[in-house]
């Protein structure tokens, strides 16, 4: 809970004026910065980010203007699956500090105006939990064992997989254990990295305790959570074969799929809102579901379920107007039909970074994925050019909006890791040919002119992922008084944001225009347009220019920028 602005004293550090309205429905138009604990800051000189870290540079996410932080797993991990393989929700991961320094770390957050969302992982958790431990340990047939989803195999001797299910890593779903008395046994399933077992969620003991966990960051001042992998908890009875229906890189490519986006799913979010709603200042969730198409999304936000959910069409839209503005209107139309606001993304710790992505030849389809993208080289100027424009963009539409750590630097994925520092679960499971996700978790570059860029204290080991040394240009330091950085882009149009009564929830109207720009009016006075073509255009009629991603060409909009204006 945020305490109202006139209870509280405004720390050292503070924007004056920071503390977030403590209206009920704040997250309709919530910015929420997204913290990747183990790459934002390193509080004490491991190499890794920390919550002494994050509490450090408190004041400068108070002053970029979010109203609230996203933080990824911090929960006590074996780490197989960077933090989403947990051993114990209801604790703090040492390597990233203790549960006395989170729950100080909340309130100073709070204090500084920014609510706190966590991630709650409930599809599945670490091999090491002690549930799966004692699994293990107990044998086929037992209690211990019906909390997860053991199989005997099939094949003679049960040595092929229970059924032809995939890993989203690699590989199959199912991995086959040694039962206690050394002999070969039962399989489990996992639809990630076989150190993280999937849960049993017809079990009542997996419900329950999901439902305290919740209970429990909630009582500790939590304002919500993001769910992992919401799409994926229910599997379909007797575990049908998913047969030639493939799963495709953004969901399920058939409805009726057996163990993506099925439709029992609905009364555990149910249930989770009731326990949400019972908080004097009810708590949110936001939902992480890939699933095939707009209407099946808008079912996870209808208005008793989760509040939010990301827009991943947005995300993998191509930076071409026709696909931008198709999703634009169908996020729109299928939210606001139950109800719910839309929300916008451009990355995240799970995909391409934008630059890297808008800076090669667009597609005429959606994309995300290294895999799919390295056919070409990166236009790093043009991608930053880009990602200017999409910023205002996004900031500019009806809803809320999600910012990845690092996206106000401009910061681009680093396709040229070293292959022994890649820690990516998909890098091995797919037989070393998909360098997976960890060119775009690389720690920030805070200042200084050679990496580590004070990631960490003077002394500090080094960072867990190297940083390109080309990223002195990029450090928060060195932007702060460029005035055409892409920081000081992101503090002025959440600034505006903040303040201007037409952003955030509400609806927007399109103009008439070429088919390469975008340009849509927001009531009270507001217009964004958007060139995405190759030849500068007219600007609307305005009574004022209030920010621009790049330089204007005396009255014309040039390619790859984006302008808002007062009507
Ligand atoms: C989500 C997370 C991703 C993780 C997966 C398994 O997609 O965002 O990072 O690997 O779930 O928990
Ligand atoms: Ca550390």
């Amino acid at each position: 809970m945020i305490p109202s602005p006139t209870a509280t004293t405004a720390p050292l550090g503070a924007p004056t004026g920071a503390p977030a309205a403590a209206t009920s429905d704040w997250w309709r138009s919530a910015v929420v910065y997204q913290v990747y604990v183990r790459s934002f800051a390193d509080g004490n000189g491991d190499g890794q980010g920390d919550i002494a870290g994050i509490r450090s540079r408190l004041p400068y996410l108070a002053s970029l203007g979010v109203d609230a932080l996203w933080i990824n797993p911090w929960y006590p991990s074996p780490m197989a699956d960077a933090g989403y393989d947990i051993s114990d929700h209801r604790a703090i991961a040492p390597e990233f500090g203790t549960l006395a320094e989170a729950e100080a770390f909340i309130a100073e957050a709070h204090e500084f105006g920014l609510r706190i969302l966590l991630d709650l992982v409930p599809n599945h958790t670490s091999d090491q939990h002690p549930w799966f431990q004692r699994a293990l340990a107990a044998g086929p047939g037992s209690p211990e064992r019906a909390r997860y989803i053991f199989r005997p195999g099939c094949g003679t001797d049960g040595e092929e997989p229970p059924n032809d299910w995939r890993s989203v890593f690699g590989g199959s779903a199912w991995t086959r254990v040694t039962e206690p008395d050394g002999t070969p046994g039962e399989w489990y399933l996992h639809l990630f990295a076989p150190e993280q077992p999937d849960l049993n969620w017809e079990h009542p003991e997996v419900r329950a305790d999901v439902e305290r966990t919740l209970r429990f960051w909630f009582d500790l001042g939590v304002d919500g959570f993001r769910i992992d992998v919401a799409h994926g908890m229910v599997k379909a009875p007797g575990l049908p074969a998913l047969g030639p229906d493939a799963d495709g890189p953004a969901g399920p490519a058939t409805a009726n799929h057996p163990h993506w986006d099925r439709d029992e799913l609905h009364d555990i979010f149910r249930h989770w809102r009731a326990v949400a709603d019972s908080y004097p200042e009810p708590r949110v969730f936001v939902a992480e579901a890939w699933v095939g198409d707009p209407d099946r999304l808008a079912r996870y936000v209808r208005g008793d379920e989760l509040h939010t959910a990301f827009n991943f069409d947005f995300l993998r839209a191509p930076w071409r107007a026709d696909h931008l503005r198709t999703v634009i209107d169908q996020s729109c139309a299928t939210l606001g039909a139950v109800g719910a606001p839309t929300t916008w993304v451009l990355s995240n710790h799970d995909v391409v970074r934008h630059v890297s992505r808008y800076g090669r030849p667009q597609p005429d389809r959606p994309v995300h994925m290294l895999a799919e993208l390295t056919a070409t080289a990166p236009d790093l100027e043009l991608g930053t050019r880009r990602a200017k424009a999409a910023a205002l963009l996004m900031l500019a539409l009806p809803g809320g909006a999600y910012v990845y750590q690092g996206d106000e630097l401009g910061l681009w994925e680093v396709e040229d890791l070293p292959e022994e520092c890649l820690q990516d679960p998909t890098w091995r499971r797919s037989g070393f040919s998909d360098r997976g996700r960890d060119g775009c978790r690389v720690p920030l570059p805070w200042d200084g002119d050679e990496p580590p860029f004070e990631f960490g204290p003077a002394d500090a080991a080094t960072p867990w992922l190297p940083q390109p040394a080309a990223w002195r240009e990029l450090t928060a330091a060195a932007q702060a008084t460029r005035p055409d950085s892409m920081l000081a882009l992101y503090r002025s149009a959440l600034r505006i944001r903040r303040h201007h009564p037409a952003l955030g929830d509400g609806t927007l109207r399109w103009f008439d225009s070429p088919d390469d720009v975008l340009i849509f009016s927001r009531d009270p006075g507001f217009i964004c347009a958007v060139n995405l073509g190759t030849a500068p255009v007219p600007l609307p009629a305005h009574a004022g220019v209030l920010l621009a991603s790049g330089p204007l060409d005396a009255g014309l909009l040039p390619p790859d920028t984006a302008v808002w204006l007062a009507a």
